[in-house]
């Protein structure tokens, strides 16, 4: 090209959940099944959509008025009935002026950090969902800046890394907090929350927090979201179908501006990311019509609510499958429905095997782990791969410098999930006693 093309944050944009795919396609390709455990899609996942739910979306495609542009922010009626639940929790009060929709959080994640000046920094959470990290450090220009998430103590955030990173970094304007927690599965405390808000008020600054999963938790566990906690900090919460129905094909999520009034930089964040969806006109509209139906049927809260019994009824069987070992950090988790196995310091290295019975298969490994600066975790997915046929995601993908693997809780089949597990659990044995 006559002038560089690309700026150096696009190199930033890495996304393993989908990449470790490729890799096992070519094992699969060599006749091994493969256990997918990379993606929290529920419906790949064998999760029955309601027929309820159906027919209610069906009585929506059968409306001419379905099929037309909506309101640049979103179906007003739709943004009403949100701003009403937000408020009915008696924190902080909104409009529906202060909801935005968006094609899908990821949509909204992309856009949110593209419009913040490049020096301008949010520190997020490490282990972190690897949307929000690569769409902060591409804007950025530069790798992302992290908070501890403590794998020792509940996978709860380091606060006091947290206050020192953000104390001696004055580039720092805002704090992501992702809650429940993907790729942990961890739901914060309120008493952590109520800091993470005092820290943002000490040093003047706003608030992200990913609520997508809110309503998935189980084992006793529940939520306080940010509109409860947050005071007169100015904040965005995101939040969305794609998990909670769940629909993620519907591409459907929406961000609540709170507090908008608190700071005039804040409020033209969020008047910019107004204006970048007028100028995309809207987004997609059939799932905005069904949110309100689906949500106040009757049927909807016991639907969501054996959902979850079964999620945690998966977390304890984890537990019970993988809490023993000596060599991992195991957590228990609460909500979202993910767990990261962290192997302890030292425990990896790069001699550990495990048994490649397919003879093209070895041989596809080998390039594999022979990849000059392999991370250790990565080794250790692509043997797991290899040998059990279980696609898991390496957890040095997600921002962090600790080393292990995401797995999800949303194999709906129970044969097919405790052998999922069984492998997992044999080959983390074999691999580490090597
Ligand atoms: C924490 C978190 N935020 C946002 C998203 C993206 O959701 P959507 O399907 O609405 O783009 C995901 C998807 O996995 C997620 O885990």
């Amino acid at each position: 090209m006559r002038q560089r093309l690309l700026r150096i944050g696009a190199s930033e944009l890495k996304y393993e959940i989908r990449g470790i795919v490729e890799k096992a396609e070519k094992i699969k390709a060599n006749g091994q099944e493969i256990l997918w455990e990379n993606i929290g899609d529920p419906i790949q996942k064998n999760c029955q959509v309601p027929e309820w739910m159906k027919d209610t979306i069906k009585d929506l495609l059968s409306q001419n008025d379905t099929y037309g542009y909506s309101h640049s922010k979103g179906v007003p009626e739709t943004r009403k009935f949100l701003a009403e639940k937000t408020n009915r929790l008696n924190g902080v009060q909104i409009t529906f002026e202060d909801i935005l929709f968006f094609n899908g959080l990821g949509d909204a994640i992309s856009k949110i950090y593209d419009y913040i000046l490049p020096t301008s920094r949010i520190i997020g959470p490490s282990p972190a969902y690897s949307t929000h990290s690569s769409a902060e450090a591409a804007h950025a220009n530069h790798e992302p800046i992290t908070y501890k998430l403590d794998p020792k103590n509940n996978w709860y955030p380091d606060l006091d890394d947290l206050y020192n990173k953000i104390k001696y970094n004055p580039s720092i304007v805002g704090i992501l907090i992702i809650n429940p927690d993907n790729p942990t599965g961890m739901v914060y405390p309120e008493t952590t929350l109520k800091k993470i808000v005092e820290i943002a008020q000490e040093f003047d600054l706003f608030l992200i927090s990913d609520e997508i999963y809110q309503n998935i938790t189980y084992n006793n566990s529940k939520v306080k979201t940010l509109a409860e906690v947050i005071g007169k900090v100015p904040g965005i919460a995101m939040k969305g179908i794609s998990k909670e129905f769940p629909w993620p094909g519907a591409r459907c999520g929406w961000t609540e501006f709170y507090n908008r009034g608190a700071d005039a930089d804040f409020n033209m964040l969020c008047q910019t990311l107004e204006n970048a969806k007028m100028i995309e006109v809207c987004s997609t509209k059939l799932p905005q019509l069904a949110i309100p139906r689906i949500m106040l049927d009757e049927r909807y809260p016991e639907f969501r609510i054996s959902l979850n019994n079964k999620i945690g009824k998966r977390s304890d069987e984890l537990t019970n499958l993988l809490g023993d070992i000596d060599e991992i950090y195991f957590n228990p988790t609460y909500g979202a429905f993910y767990n990261t196995i962290v192997f302890k310091e030292g425990v990896l290295n790069n001699h550990q095997t495990m048994e490649v019975q397919n003879e093209q298969n070895k041989l596809i490994l080998d390039e594999w782990i022979n990849q000059p600066s392999l991370e250790a975790d990565s080794r250790f997915v692509y043997y797991l791969l290899a040998a059990k046929g279980v696609c898991v995601v390496p957890i040095s993908s997600f921002c962090s410098d600790l080393q292990g693997f995401r797995v999800t809780l949303l194999e709906e089949d129970e044969v097919l999930f405790a052998e999922t597990f069984k492998r997992i659990r044999e080959g983390i044995i074999e691999y580490v006693g090597s």
